[in-house]
Order: structure tokens, then sequence, then C-alpha cells
């Protein structure tokens, strides 16, 4: 990532965390841990002066050597939700800072947190996901005593296929379980039904996100044997690239389901003809219907698309006609100065010519 992203990721995590820490009361004194991926090395800080909630504390203390990962795990997972949805009109950023302050005037990033939407879905599945991730990765690179490679493996494989289980599997099993510890609030400690069926959906997404990683799980292998010839195989399974993981929880995502917000026994489609359909746990749940997020919405925190860069020719969400929610578009000319056909000169120097190129850029109005 460039500088300004990361500069960008670190702001955006500083307002989370400021946001949430405003916010202390339920779901979302659970996302205060968000915080944690803005600080260079929170393990300076003790886990007394990081954003976290009084459970996540007392977690920090007793594995204080999981800091790292916690902070890993974060920046994957915004990083990741940014990626997937840059071109959407919903692109997992807050409101940018107003005059009113740098922090705007209103809770900026806490409706998709809280809203029970597609998007709330996406957030809590893709950050459980990223601490799924960053834990078991730690654990594979032999940084942690309580985890390690995937023993079970071991002596096992197939003589006659020509393979056997060798190097390192990455083994999610603890980094899951330290996913739910740290994220899953207990659903019992809510008051009223609404809150109840949302920390109901959140529980759900939080495990549907570490499903995904598990269900990608795949097997690696290298050959041995004389130039080549591959007459043995040594295989160890692993985890997908985070990027795979994130385009799966699109795929769920764009095919979420709607539950019931009458929570009965458990939890129902919203739709009535088609609650025979089992719901799966890696689905991703939502109970209201997300708003078109084309217009700013200060009170909700919703930017509006108006400023956002656009893509004339694309039939996609990010045309400008989906964009922009029909609104139009202006165009302006932008210079590129680079240099260019560049030639090696005996000797020694290269020498460039300056070219000047010319793009349009569109904009939503
Ligand atoms: C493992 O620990 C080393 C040394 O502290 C660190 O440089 C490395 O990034 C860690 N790796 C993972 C995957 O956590
Ligand atoms: C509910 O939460 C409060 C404060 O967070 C805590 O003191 C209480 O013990 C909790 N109750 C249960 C049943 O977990
Ligand atoms: C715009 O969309 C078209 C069609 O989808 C695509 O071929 C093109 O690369 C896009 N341009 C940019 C600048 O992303």
């Amino acid at each position: 990532m460039d500088r300004a992203a990361l500069l960008g990721l670190a702001r955006l995590c500083a307002l989370w965390a400021a946001l949430l820490a405003l916010f202390p009361c339920g779901a979302q004194g659970n996302w205060m841990w968000l915080g944690i991926a803005s600080f260079g090395v929170p393990e300076k800080l003790g886990c007394a002066n990081l954003p976290l909630n009084s459970r996540q504390k007392e977690l920090c203390k007793r594995k204080p050597y999981l800091l790292p990962s916690i902070r890993e795990g974060a920046r994957l997972g915004i990083q990741e939700c940014r990626s997937q949805f840059r071109h959407e009109r919903w692109n997992c950023m807050v409101a940018p800072a107003t005059a009113a302050g740098p922090l705007g005037a209103g809770p900026l990033f806490g409706y998709e947190l809280s809203s029970g939407t597609k998007e709330t879905a996406f957030i809590y599945a893709v950050m459980a996901a990223g601490l799924v991730h960053s834990v078991t990765r730690s654990c594979s690179a032999g940084n942690m005593t309580e985890c390690s490679c995937d023993t079970t493996l071991q002596n096992g494989g197939s003589a006659s296929g020509g393979w056997h289980w060798g190097g390192c599997s990455d083994d999610v099993q603890y980094g899951m379980w330290f996913s739910r510890k740290f994220l899953d609030l207990p659903i019992r400690n809510t008051t009223g039904k609404e809150s109840k069926v949302l920390l109901a959906m959140n529980l759900h997404n939080n495990e549907a996100g570490r499903q995904a990683v598990a269900k990608l799980m795949s097997v690696d292998c290298r050959c041995h044997g004389v130039s080549g010839s591959c007459a043995v195989k040594t295989c160890w399974k692993t985890m997908s690239s985070f990027e795979k993981i994130g385009h799966l929880l699109k795929d769920k995502y764009e095919n979420s389901i709607q539950i019931s917000d009458k929570i009965k026994r458990k939890m129902r489609r919203r739709e009535k003809d088609q609650r025979k359909i089992p719901i799966h746990k890696d689905d991703l749940l939502y109970v209201n219907k997300s708003p078109n997020y084309c217009v700013e919405d200060k009170k909700l925190g919703i930017p509006g698309t108006q400023g956002r860069e656009c893509n004339r020719t694309s039939e996609g969400a990010d045309g400008c006609n989906l964009l922009c929610c029909g609104r139009g578009y202006n165009t302006h000319v932008v210079r590129h100065v680079e240099r260019c056909e560049c030639k090696f000169i005996w000797c020694c120097y290269v020498r460039c010519r300056r070219c000047e190129s010319m793009t349009d850029v569109h904009t939503c109005k």
C-alpha cells in the first residue's frame, strides 16, 4: 500500500476509535479495537490504554503477544473492505471531516455498525475473518506458544498416491477460537427486541466471516524427485490470500439474506414463502434494507456520492450512471507529465523526453 493509503487508513481508524469511544455501548463497544490499526506499536501502550472494551482488555492482558496480530487483523479487514467496495456507492469509508470539527458533529461511521444492513453484515464478517487470518499467520510463523502448524497431519498422506503431508500446514482452529473470544459479545446481556435480533445477526455474520477463511483453505504441494519428475510430493494446507476471502465475502454480501426482525427461537428468513430454505452458517444476514447511499445524510454519516470519480463507459456500479444516481457528472481534464522514450546513452546515462498526456476525469454532480 502506498503512503497516502496508509495515512488514510490510520486516520480512518483513529476516527473509528474516537467515535466508538464516544459510544462505548452494546455492540459498538466491541468495535473500538479497530482503532488499534492506527497504533504503530500497540504493545508499548499496554492493554489498559488501548481502545478496547473491558472484556477485550482482559483478554489482551492475558495474551499481550497477540496485539500485533490484532492490529494486523484490523488492518487487513479495513483494507479489504475498502478494496472490495471501492467502486460502489457505499465504499466502506467514513464521511470526510467537516468544518464542524475533525470528527464532524454526529456519529459518522456509527450508522453502518449498528444499522443492521448488508453493509453491517460485510463489515462484521470481514473483520472477524481478518482476525482469524492474522492470528493463524502468526501461529504458522512460530510466533506463538499456544498454537503452531497443524500437527494432526503429521505422518499422513498417501504413499501410493506419491504424496505426504509436510512443511507447515496452517491451523485455523486457534485463530477461530481467538476471533470468537475477542469479538463475539454474548447475546444474553442486552435489552429490547431490536438489539437482540441485531446482536444475533452480528454474531452470525462474525461466524460467517470465520467460515469463509476455513472454507477457502487449500492444499499446496512441492515436487521432489529426479529433475522435477514429481515422484514424491510434499503437501501442506494453506489459507487463501485475504483478497480471495474478501471476494467470497463480497459474493456472500451480494447474496445476503434478509431475516425477520422478530426473533423466535432462531432466526428466520423475512420472506414467508422462503422460510423452508435453510440458512447456512456461512450466509450473510441482514435485518434492515440499506439506504441508497446516493445523497449525503449527515445524521446517518452517509457521505453520498457527490464528487466521487466515475467511469463514463462502464455499465457497472462504478459507471457514472449508477454511481451518480442519475444526477450526471462533471468532466475535467487532468494533465499528466511523465518521462518517456527513455534511451540509454553510452556511457552512462539515460535520456528521456517529457511527455504530456491529457485524460478526462469524471466526477459525480
Ligand atoms: C513473527 O515475529 C517476528 C519477530 O517478532 C515478526 O517480525 C513477524 O512479523 C511475526 N510474524 C507474524 C506472521 O506474526
Ligand atoms: C451485563 O453487563 C454488565 C456490564 O457490562 C455486567 O456487569 C453484568 O455482569 C452482565 N450480566 C450478565 C448476565 O452477563
Ligand atoms: C471504465 O470501464 C470500462 C468498461 O468496463 C473499462 O474497460 C475501463 O478500463 C474503465 N476505465 C477505468 C479508468 O477504470
